[in-house]
């Protein structure tokens, strides 16, 4: 997509669809609008009026241009209150137009931002750019692959971030480039972990995702290690290979770093991101029934936000180390699988009796986590599309977000608050320890009905141990998709946790620095 500022005349702006925000609570509906209202005769605000648009959040008019303009269609679009503008709304309003151009089959189109938009704030100008960036990058997404004949109008082309001359005048063009280019990173790392997640397992198993890892290493200068059935033997990794033990696909961990050009103080992070990557979870012996298992495919849903998550970080170049863990393998029923009943030594030496199959993703991650902490990291978190009682809990779209510590708990909280993505902080209940024990081995891993996303958690917790600092688990088996289109965002994988993670980590090296 390419993406560049505007700042000539607003009439003759060379796209197909030309859009433009309004806010509800403004009598004025801005330059922009005025500037085009008045160049249809009046049209826009008929056409608003029709449709009765207020400015509320979300409202959209669409309007077909006759021969005024070299634009096709004009979108209006209702950001709500203006005191509420930043990046979520510009993002919201970049996704939506983006989502009109894919349905009406424009090419390119013209963002307005115009400085009576945005509060003469430069870090507020920063956010609402960053926000059209991503908004448009991510609105554009579309999963045609495996579709032979591509029925849907071809991906848009072009963005332009249209301002008033005047404006541009005011800010420090580097800056507003830059906002550019770090909205473009995350949402195109955002695609990559949703062409990953929408990927089928018969197309995407471990060695794939490993190959995957591969080309990222290579493309954005990462290190990279994996380590086959042999080296998890010798590692003791024996939970992982016990869930990767009923496929005839190898199960694997996969091992990112980055590591910075520039040479890193003592102080500086060492982050360690865990994603639960089952390519496909049927439950093994504990088999699941089929209208539970169509999605399992989304089971490397964590995985997909690491590797996202690291392609960010390598464009973003913080001052700090990640590590990227995954666990990968796929869950099958077959006379090697591990049985319910079944104990099994970790790589950490706590040995776990097997109470359900189904129960697998806090298995592998238990033995990633146990490699993780030899990478001696100050920061722990783990994305895992977990828990079906994470989403019973929490709907379709909101993600539980465990923390081990209060600060953790707050910086985790500063950095979602930050992206608008949807999380929730949910207790490390202590109390209910007491169901995750076993009559003959150290832990077991299923606890009872009520509190599933809880006990999972607290098995993990098991791993990190107790006095690990800086942990924190994000259970997205909810939010990895929608089953519905949403806000003009295609249905299907949705990249959520990779903004959020990003987010956290740059904070941290600024909180750090
Ligand atoms: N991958 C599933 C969790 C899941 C369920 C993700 C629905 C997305 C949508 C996980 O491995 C699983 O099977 N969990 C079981 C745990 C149970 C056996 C304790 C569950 O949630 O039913
Ligand atoms: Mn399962
Ligand atoms: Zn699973």
């Amino acid at each position: 997509m390419k993406l560049s500022l505007y700042t000539n005349k607003l009439l003759a702006a060379p796209v197909d669809l030309l859009a433009v925000g309004v806010f509800s609570d403004e009598p004025d509906r801005g330059i922009a609008f005025s500037q085009l209202n008045r160049a249809l005769s009046g049209g826009l605000d008929k056409a608003c009026r029709d449709e009765k648009f207020e400015g509320k959040l979300g409202q959209t008019v669409i309007y077909n241009v006759q021969e005024e303009l070299s634009a096709k269609r004009i979108c209006v679009f209702g950001y709500g209150s203006r005191a509420d503008y930043g990046l979520q709304r510009a993002r919201r309003f970049a996704a939506t137009v983006a989502g009109v151009a894919r349905k009406t089959g424009a090419d390119s189109c013209g963002l307005t931002l115009t400085i009576t938009e945005v509060p003469a704030d430069p870090e507020r100008v920063y956010s609402a750019m960053q926000g059209l960036a991503e908004g448009v990058i991510h609105g554009s997404y579309q999963f045609t692959k495996y579709k032979s004949t591509k029925e849907s109008s071809p991906r848009l082309k072009e963005a332009k971030i249209a301002f008033s001359a005047d404006d541009v005048r005011g800010m420090n063009g580097a800056m507003l480039r830059d906002a550019l280019a770090k909205g473009r990173i995350i949402a195109e790392s955002a695609n990559t972990t949703r062409d990953l997640v929408n990927e089928p397992a018969n197309y995407l198993f471990p060695a794939k995702l490993g190959e995957f890892a591969k080309s990222l290493a290579k493309k954005f200068d990462l290190e990279i290690k994996q380590l086959n059935p042999r080296d998890l033997e010798k590692q003791g990794m024996n939970l992982l290979l016990g869930v990767g033990g009923g496929s005839s696909k190898e199960p694997k961990l996969i091992h990112l770093v980055y590591k910075p050009e520039k040479k890193l103080s003592k102080s500086a992070p060492v982050i360690a991101l865990v994603g639960k990557g089952l390519t496909y979870d049927s439950g093994g012996l504990s088999l699941k029934p089929t209208d539970s298992m169509v999605n399992m495919k989304n089971d490397m849903g964590g995985a997909a936000v690491v590797l996202g998550a690291m392609q960010a970080i390598a464009g973003l170049q913080p001052e700090c180390v990640v590590h990227g863990i995954i666990p990968a393998a796929e869950n099958m029923p077959d006379g090697n699988s591990i049985r319910p009943g079944d104990v099994i030594r970790s790589k950490a030496g706590l040995t776990v009796e097997v109470m359900n199959t189904d129960a697998e993703g806090r298995l592998v991650l238990a033995d990633a986590i146990a490699y993780a902490l030899e990478q001696k990291p100050t920061d722990i978190i783990d994305f895992a599309t977990l828990t079906g009682a994470c989403l019973v809990a929490l709907g379709p779209s909101t993600a539980g977000a465990y923390a081990s510590s209060e600060s953790m708990a707050n910086d985790i909280q500063s950095a979602w608050k930050k992206t608008g993505e949807k999380f929730w902080p949910m207790p490390l209940d202590a109390d209910l320890k007491e169901q995750l024990k076993s009559e003959i081995a150290d832990i077991k891993n299923l606890g009872e009905r009520w509190g599933g996303s809880i006990t999972a958690a607290l098995f993990l917790q098991a791993f990190v141990g107790e006095s690990f600092p800086r942990w924190a688990h994000f259970d997205i088996a909810g939010p990895v998709m929608h089953a519905t289109e949403q806000l003009f965002q295609a249905k299907g994988a949705t990249g959520f946790g990779v903004a959020t993670c990003v987010e956290y980590i740059l904070q941290r090296v600024r909180a750090n620095s």
